[in-house]
């Protein structure tokens, strides 16, 4: 059920998951206090192999309090050179599409559900996605967004504890954690399918109407 202040935008309520309490699986990332300190965690972190291959960690990156909090998949070649998510070519059309939603960069926290690249960029695997879980909790924990944007399939169905294709995840008002999450394609996955631009327009469009309604629903209590 969707609190009264998103349903009246009519959209259909997805999915409500996240029950894993960071606390419960990794009680020390659940008391680190900064985003910072999570990023300290991340760079010496041995939960799975990846750091071994890895040149530097992609912890995430931007604003401390950001409203919105993009998820993609996992850092690739670009972001393990600088140690930062999204600056290859998808993380420029990510620029690009956060733009068309009047929102730069610094204002929103961008991070993957893998803060180590997978060699090769192949798919992650089981392990490394339960071992790098507490990280992208405690981040949503710190930031508290308004609403949280999954870029692509892996993004979407890891964090929704689904195999429903992102076709059909598309268009509704997810829950993860209590916040509301919209999913849409990955940048890099537009750069190979100029179809898929106008769906990823109609998303944001609607990331951006439930953040406005969820910036309205909590102007003057916070
Ligand atoms: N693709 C992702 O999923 N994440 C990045 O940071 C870059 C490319
Ligand atoms: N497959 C993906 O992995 N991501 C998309 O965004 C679309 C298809």
């Amino acid at each position: 059920m969707l609190p009264p202040w998103l349903g009246v935008l009519g959209i259909p309520a997805g999915l409500e998951a996240g029950q894993i309490r960071v606390n419960e699986i990794a009680p020390d990332v659940s008391m680190l206090p900064t985003l910072d300190d999570v990023a300290a965690h991340v760079a010496s972190c041995t939960s799975c192999a990846l750091y071994k291959g890895a040149k530097h960690p992609v912890p995430g990156e931007g604003h401390a309090q950001a409203d919105l909090l993009c998820v993609g998949e996992a850092p690739g070649a670009h972001e393990d050179e600088q140690g930062r998510p999204f600056v290859g070519e998808a993380g420029q059309l990510l620029t690009k599409i956060l733009g068309a939603i009047q929102l730069s960069r610094e204002e929103v926290y961008i991070c993957n559900v893998l803060k180590h690249r997978p060699p090769g960029n192949r798919d992650p695997q089981p392990d490394e996605v339960i071992a790098c879980q507490p990280y992208l909790l405690r981040q949503i924990e710190l930031v508290r967004p308004k609403v949280i944007l999954a870029l692509g399939r892996f993004a979407a169905q890891t964090l929704l504890q689904t195999t429903t294709g992102i076709g059909t995840l598309r268009g509704k008002i997810h829950r993860y954690h209590g916040v509301p999450l919209i999913v849409t394609y990955h940048p890099a996955a537009l750069l190979r399918n100029e179809q898929w631009k106008r769906p990823t327009w109609e998303d944001v469009k609607l990331a951006r109407r439930v953040l406005d309604a969820a910036r309205a629903a909590t102007s003057g209590t916070e």
